[in-house]
């Protein structure tokens, strides 16, 4: 199911970046595939050569949503093509009404975007109460606990970007639905990394951006919206894109489009649309379900070679990956050690975080085994000593 040694090196060999680097920091940027950068120049030559070709770059842009909505096998009309996942979120939240019911219920390892945009909801009636975690990780018994008949809404993040752990997303979505509240997945630090299917998941919205696992560039994203929801939302967030038909332009006449496209607002990103494309693409080809068992192993590896060292993680002993992240004295110093080494990874408070994706080797993984080894003076051990 995972991918042979041949297979590794010969996708790696698309991934300039790993002919000078350990790159291990997909969960901040998915490296620069071949791929990705003939879909830049083939956007910059479209310009070069018609100058305005906004017909053909439209179509990339409805094909965007149509590639993206069949790798979560979603609907084509409940995808909205958006600048970033903040813009997705941010348009569901505008257009939710928080009198009858004002909770909004989430974890505190949420991405902090996740956070402040519903923080800023306060003023129009929500109330916003945090879960704490053990651990690192928040079970779905907690969160079943805390979501009652005042909640509005759960945003969940899938994995968390500052612990790795995943939460049990469709124990949760069954805990909220049984309250008829809503879910909102976050699901930027996996998607990519393995197959995706959003209605079987249950839950209502699904966010995620291009510029980590889906291999794209910054400044794109998708938000789903399930079927049923999309004509009962009116946000107040739009612009022309929004509308049943954008090229009316009729000023006096605000006709949201009856698709999720009416979650968005402005002219779309359209050298993202091309990049990102290709990064899509080349991941479909690759088998999402290949990646996930290769991702696994990789980070099954890192796991159990950390502990072997004395060095906690704060991702559990099971975790799958993508992301792994390690308990570290001063993590931000270690990454710059690190980075003198040709390693590339990143941190987030004390967790060193290391990622996985479908162009990982095991020889990676010993590498960076290999150099915490060599620094071992940066990790806290078991007993709360340098390891
Ligand atoms: C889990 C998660 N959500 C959201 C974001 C960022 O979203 P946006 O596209 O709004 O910048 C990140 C980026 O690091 C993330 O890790």
């Amino acid at each position: 199911m995972t991918f042979s040694d041949s297979e590794t090196t010969a996708i790696r060999s698309r991934f300039k970046v790993f002919d000078t680097k350990t790159y291990l920091n997909s969960c901040s940027q998915g490296a620069l595939s071949d791929a990705v950068e003939s879909g830049l120049n083939e956007y910059i030559e479209s310009w070069r050569k018609y100058g305005s070709p906004w017909e053909t770059w439209t179509e990339k842009y409805e094909e965007a949503r149509k590639v993206f909505a069949d790798f979560i096998s979603a609907d084509d009309d409940e995808v909205a093509v958006v600048a970033s996942a903040s813009a997705g979120i941010n348009s569901i939240a505008s257009a939710l009404e928080f009198s009858s019911r004002p909770k909004v219920i989430m974890g505190e390892f949420e991405f902090p975007t996740m956070g402040q945009i519903w923080l800023a909801q306060q003023r129009r009636g929500a109330r916003v109460e945090f879960l704490s975690g053990i651990d690192n990780q928040i079970s779905a018994e907690t969160y079943a606990k805390a979501i009652d008949e005042d909640t509005l809404i759960v945003p969940l993040t899938q994995v968390s970007f500052v612990n790795g752990n995943r939460s049990d997303v469709v124990a949760i979505a069954q805990a909220a639905h049984a309250h008829g509240a809503l879910v909102m997945l976050d699901s930027y630090q996996d998607c990519g990394t393995r197959p995706i299917d959003v209605h079987r998941l249950g839950v209502d919205f699904m966010v995620s951006g291009t510029l980590k696992y889906l291999l794209g560039p910054p400044g794109l994203a998708f938000l789903y919206v399930r079927h049923d929801l999309i004509s009962k939302l009116d946000p107040p967030i739009t612009g022309w894109f929004a509308q049943t038909d954008p090229f009316a332009f009729n000023p006096k006449l605000h006709s949201p489009s009856p698709a999720a496209k009416r979650f968005e607002a402005g002219t779309p990103p359209i050298p993202n649309i091309y990049a990102a494309l290709a990064g899509i693409r080349l991941l479909a080809e690759a088998e999402p379900a290949r990646i996930e068992a290769h991702v696994a192993r990789l980070a099954g590896q890192l796991i159990a070679g950390a502990h072997e060292l004395g060095i906690q993680t704060k991702t559990a002993a099971d975790g799958k990956g993508p992301l792994v992240v390690l308990k570290a004295k001063d993590a931000a110093s270690l990454v710059s050690v690190l980075a003198e080494e040709n390693i590339v990874v990143s941190s987030r408070h004390d967790g060193l975080r290391v990622s996985f994706h479908l162009y990982n080797s095991y020889e990676d993984v010993d590498r960076v085994l290999a150099a915490f080894k060599d620094h071992l003076e940066y990790f806290q051990s078991a007993t709360g000593s340098a390891a």
